[in-house]
């Protein structure tokens, strides 16, 4: 049978829900990224390592709530949390003293982090980032990685897809556009090109130091440098976007791991522990031109910051007890989850090449993709020449559909790792991967 046929046969009534859903929702979602074809499945609970469908079906979880769950779904820390701060209160729009516990904590962990300004999304903190970086610098230019995603904020929403040149969107501002240009990662003279050229008008570069979209690839010690001494040269931000890598790679995200100290940091999915946030820390000097508190006579407007639910008391919660939990317990936890990230990236990679299926499986510590890239072809570490391979995204649909038919589920080839997939989980990802590679062999 027809791995598209055995998926339909397995998921009957996610197919009738997906109908359904189309029918009210463009495309039957709320997120491009959860559409796949023929259609997604339809989710029904999750604990732990585990997800189940509508119709029965148990996968192996590797997408994790988009990496959000460290410790894995429904960690009772969490939800604990949650309860307890139900019962005092669900939604206010008034200050309360847990969120200055819940800056504090990010203050004391995250290193570019001097201060800290809640938001309800990724994309809202990228957005932010940006307005602050050409607020402070009195300057236009954004500088981003070629296929790098910030979320879908206008500003950013450029050089996302290939080819890179084209409009990203009918709808986006051509002149804010104008004011966006990219950059290849970890390409130093390109990078060091385009600041020069645009030296007069630069306000910032954000990037992620670990690229999501390329496959979890880190930046490299020298590129990294580079942009740090370059930006500072020149008086403009350098801005991490570490909505994936913060608390996930170590306690002070890939900034504290590669000893980097970027200007503004913007952070999400983990800080949460599973509720809608976004947060944008960084230097002092910086983030105080947000405060609405109005400084004797010369308060200039910037304006960070509506979000009716904004620091939601539940987010907080639930954001308290997981990083609570981690400071207290991340000796324990970040070892072990780099041991499993790497066992799977192994065991992926080695389980595809044995049947000679050409893929190459990136990542770091407990993130990783597998990439079905050119026939014969060579991964450089940028997402430009990753995606450059035409069928790319239909190899990736079929392993996608296949590892689901053998009960894991993978998104972008792979995912993350959490506390609470086991040694057996690992092993049966690996397992999976081995039959679906002599399937598409085949
Ligand atoms: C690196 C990065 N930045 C920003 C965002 C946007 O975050 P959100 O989806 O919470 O708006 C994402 C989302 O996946 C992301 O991966």
């Amino acid at each position: 049978m027809d791995f598209f046929d055995l998926y339909r046969q397995k998921t009957q009534l996610s197919e009738k829900l997906f109908k359904r859903a189309k029918a009210v929702m463009p495309g039957g979602i709320s997120h491009n990224v959860h559409y796949f074809p023929p259609y997604p499945f339809f989710l029904k609970e999750a604990k732990g390592s585990k997800i189940r469908d509508v119709d029965g079906n148990e996968y192996i979880d590797l997408w994790m709530g988009h990496y959000t769950h460290i410790l894995g779904h429904y960690s009772e820390i969490i939800v604990k949390a949650i309860e307890q701060q139900s019962k005092e209160g669900i939604h206010w729009g008034i200050v309360f003293e847990k969120q200055v516990e819940w800056a504090e904590l990010i203050q004391g962990l995250v290193p570019s982090a001097e201060m800290v300004r809640f938001c309800c999304s990724g994309t809202e903190a990228t957005m932010y980032a940006v307005r602050l970086a050409r607020a402070f610098t009195r300057k236009n230019t954004i500088l981003k990685i070629a296929g790098g995603w910030h979320g879908a904020n206008s500003d950013l929403s450029v050089g996302i897809k290939m080819p890179y040149e084209k409009e990203e969107s009918l709808g986006l501002l051509p002149e804010l556009q104008h004011y966006t240009k990219t950059i290849l990662f970890n390409d130093l003279p390109g990078t060091l090109e385009m600041i020069h050229q645009n030296r007069n008008n630069l306000a910032g570069i954000i990037l992620e130091p670990i690229v999501g979209e390329g496959g979890f690839i880190p930046g490299t010690e020298e590129y990294l440098k580079m942009l740090r001494s370059e930006t500072e040269k020149l008086g403009a931000l350098l801005i991490f976007d570490e909505v994936i890598s913060g608390f996930r790679v170590g306690l002070g995200g890939a900034q504290g791991l590669f000893n980097i100290l970027p200007d503004l940091t913007t952070l999400g999915k983990i800080i949460g522990g599973g509720m809608p946030v976004g947060a944008l820390v960084g230097r002092k000097e910086i983030m105080e031109k947000t405060s609405p508190e109005r400084k004797a006579d010369k308060w200039e407007k910037i304006l960070i910051g509506g979000g009716t639910f904004s620091s939601h008391p539940l987010t907080v919660a639930a954001g308290i007890a997981i990083l609570c939990y981690l400071r207290d317990f991340a000796e324990e936890i970040y070892p072990v989850l780099e041991v499993k990230g790497e066992r799977v990236r192994k065991g992926v990679q080695e389980a595809l090449q044995r049947e000679g299926v050409e893929t190459a499986v990136t990542g770091f510590g407990s993130l990783f993709q597998t990439h079905f890239p050119f026939e014969g072809g060579v991964i450089l570490n940028s997402p430009h020449s990753i995606n450059q391979k035409t069928d790319t995204d239909k190899r990736e649909v079929e392993f996608r559909i296949r590892m689901l038919n053998h009960g894991v589920h993978v998104m972008h080839g792979g995912g993350s790792l959490s506390m609470a997939h086991s040694d057996e989980d690992i092993e049966r990802i690996i397992q999976a991967a081995r039959e679906v590679a002599k399937e598409m062999k085949g």
